[in-house]
C-alpha cells in the first residue's frame, strides 16, 4: 500500500505531442517531448496516487504507473472519457494538435511530375481539456498552456474558458526551458488566487513542485 499525500487518489496524466495521420507514411505532429508528463507521473506516483499515463512517446514509464499508449487526438480523447469518472485529478501536460488532416489517404500521397505545392487540408480537432471541463463533477483538471507571448494574461483566459482548476503556464519562447529541453520555468495559475512563480528547474523539480501545488490547492492544510 502507497503511503502519502495523494494515497488513494487517481491521477490521470497525458503526455508527449499527438501525431495525427496523414498518409500510412506520414503524419502531422509538434515538439513535445513528454519529459513533462513523464515527470509528472513519477511524481505523482511517489507521492502515493494511483497513475495512469496515456502517451504519445512510446516511452514505457517505470513500474507501477498504468501505461496508455495513443497517437492521435481521438484516441487520447476516448483514452481519457474512458478513464474520467473513476479520476479525482486529470492533468493534460499533452501538447495536443488544434488541427488534423481532414483525410487519411490509404496509400502513400505520390508527388505528381511537375508539382510544386500541396495543399493539405485541416479540420479542427476537438478541444479534450475544454469537454472534460465541461462534465467535470469532483475532478481536479489541470491544463498546460504553452504561450510565446503575453504568457500570463493568455493562459488566464484559458483557465477560465476550459473550466480548469489550475493551469501551468510554460513561456516555450524562452531558449533552455519548455519543449524538449531537460529544464523548465512555469507559473501556476488558479483562479482567485495571485500567479505562483516556479523558476527554472529540472522538470523532475519542476513537476514535484506541481503535483504539490495540486495536492495543497485539493486539500488545504
Ligand atoms: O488552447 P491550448 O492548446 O493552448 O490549451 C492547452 C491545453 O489544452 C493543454 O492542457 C492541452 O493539453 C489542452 N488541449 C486539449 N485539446 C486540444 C488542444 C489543447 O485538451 N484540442
Amino acid at each position: 500500500r502507497r503511503q502519502g499525500r495523494l494515497q488513494d487518489v487517481h491521477v490521470v496524466i497525458t503526455a508527449g505531442g499527438t501525431q495525427e495521420p496523414i498518409d500510412p507514411v506520414r503524419r502531422l505532429t509538434n515538439r513535445s517531448s513528454g519529459k513533462m508528463g513523464y515527470a509528472l507521473a513519477a511524481a505523482a506516483l511517489q507521492a502515493g496516487a494511483n497513475v495512469t499515463l496515456i502517451s504519445t512517446t512510446g516511452r514505457q514509464p517505470p513500474f507501477g504507473i498504468t501505461y496508455v499508449p495513443v497517437t492521435d487526438v481521438r484516441q487520447m480523447q476516448q483514452a481519457l472519457t474512458a478513464r474520467f469518472a473513476a479520476s479525482d485529478i486529470v492533468i493534460m501536460a499533452a501538447a495536443v494538435a488544434d488541427w488534423r488532416p481532414a483525410r487519411v489517404a490509404q496509400e502513400k500521397i505520390k508527388k505528381q511530375p511537375g508539382q510544386e505545392t500541396w495543399q493539405l487540408d485541416l479540420v479542427r480537432n476537438p478541444d479534450i481539456i475544454a469537454g472534460l471541463g465541461a462534465q467535470k463533477t469532483h475532478q481536479f483538471l489541470v491544463g498546460f498552456a504553452a504561450e510565446t507571448q503575453d504568457l500570463i494574461a493568455n493562459a488566464e483566459k484559458k483557465l477560465a474558458a476550459k473550466h480548469v482548476d489550475m493551469l501551468v503556464a510554460n513561456d516555450v519562447g524562452k531558449p533552455g526551458i519548455g519543449f524538449g529541453a531537460e529544464d523548465n520555468a512555469v507559473v501556476l495559475l488558479q483562479s482567485g488566487t495571485a500567479p505562483q512563480y516556479l523558476p527554472k528547474a529540472p522538470k523532475t523539480t519542476i513537476a514535484a513542485q506541481v503535483i504539490s501545488a495540486i495536492a495543497a490547492a485539493r486539500t488545504p492544510d
